[in-house]
């Protein structure tokens, strides 16, 4: 599975490909302007300096809405970089767009994916990534987690390449469910990320060990 960090942040990215686990990053305009990226040529350096970081695998959303605009935006994102996948929404023109950047060899990250019908119309467009956002759902009383199942059923019914990269994660737990549905990828924040090392009977045990290693050593 890989492991992709949902932010936007330098360092936090940083500090998440420094742990060696690292395999993309995943950001969208909320998260750009969490770090205060405005304004094409801000956005577009900020992009260049997160590809920078990683090795691959850097989704960068449009904030077009039509086919025209999509397509334009998309092409100069994908410039920019290799390590760029174009992140586009779910809707009519955001298909369209999809289906056109697999034509020309764009990858791809559909967007804002909340229904198995969604992710199989990305599918069938060709996208790279469906994100299915299952923190959203959960928090609206509708189990996220189903919907990963769901769309790994319907992907390996016909072999769709797709891959699902579970997006919205709120904590640990989130990544080992997503693990053993079999999502190809988490985007998830480094909290979520950090938090899976920790046991407390890993904490006590490496205590006891070093206290034990000390005495014996007559320290
Ligand atoms: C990533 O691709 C998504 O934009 C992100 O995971 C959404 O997360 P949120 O629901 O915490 O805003």
């Amino acid at each position: 599975m890989k492991f992709f960090i949902d932010t936007a942040n330098l360092d936090q990215i940083k500090e998440a490909y420094d742990l060696g686990v690292l395999d993309g990053v995943t950001t969208n305009p909320s998260l750009m302007a969490k770090e205060g990226i405005t304004g094409g040529a801000n956005v577009t350096a900020h992009y260049k300096a997160i590809c920078d970081i990683v090795d691959d695998n850097v989704s960068a959303e449009v904030i077009a809405t039509t086919f025209d605009e999509i397509i334009a935006e998309g092409e100069a994102l994908a410039a920019l970089n290799p390590k760029i996948v174009v992140k586009v929404p779910m809707i009519k023109d955001g298909v369209k767009a999809i289906k056109y950047f697999t034509d020309k060899g764009i990858k791809t990250n559909c967007t804002l994916i909340f229904s198995a019908g969604q992710a199989l119309l990305a599918a069938k467009a060709g996208a790279t990534y469906v994100s299915p956002f299952l923190g959203r759902l959960d928090d609206i009383s509708t189990d996220g987690l189903q919907l990963i199942e769901d769309i790994r059923l319907i992907f390996d019914n016909y072999g769709y390449p797709t891959q699902i990269l579970a997006a919205s994660i709120r904590g640990p737990l989130h990544i080992v469910a997503c693990a053993k549905l079999g999502a190809d990828v988490i985007t998830a924040p480094l909290s979520a990320i950090i938090a899976l090392l920790k046991h407390p009977l890993t904490d006590s045990g490496l205590a006891t060990f070093l206290a034990d290693h000390k005495k014996a050593a007559g320290l």
